[in-house]
């Protein structure tokens, strides 16, 4: 799983493996997107595929923030 603070606040969590051959996916502020290293396929916030090779996004999580900021509480 990675988790990514995409500012003010909010946190989003995605599984970290690439669905085209398993390498972790990194998360790129500046584009606030995700991007295999192996092979270049890249994802939304979303996770959405939004370039191949991959053909099958990454699985998306429920991350929230505990008022006091806390706790993280990621579940599926
Ligand atoms: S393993 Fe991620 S693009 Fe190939």
């Amino acid at each position: 799983m990675i988790i990514a603070n995409v500012g003010s606040g909010s946190y989003i969590a995605l599984s970290k493996k690439c669905p085209h051959q398993g390498t972790s996916v990194e998360y790129r502020p500046d584009n606030n997107d995700f991007r295999c290293p192996n092979h270049g396929s890249e994802f939304a916030t979303s996770g959405a595929v939004t370039k191949s090779p991959a053909t099958s996004g990454l699985t998306v999580f429920k991350a929230v923030l505990s008022t006091d900021k806390n706790t993280l509480t990621v579940s599926s």
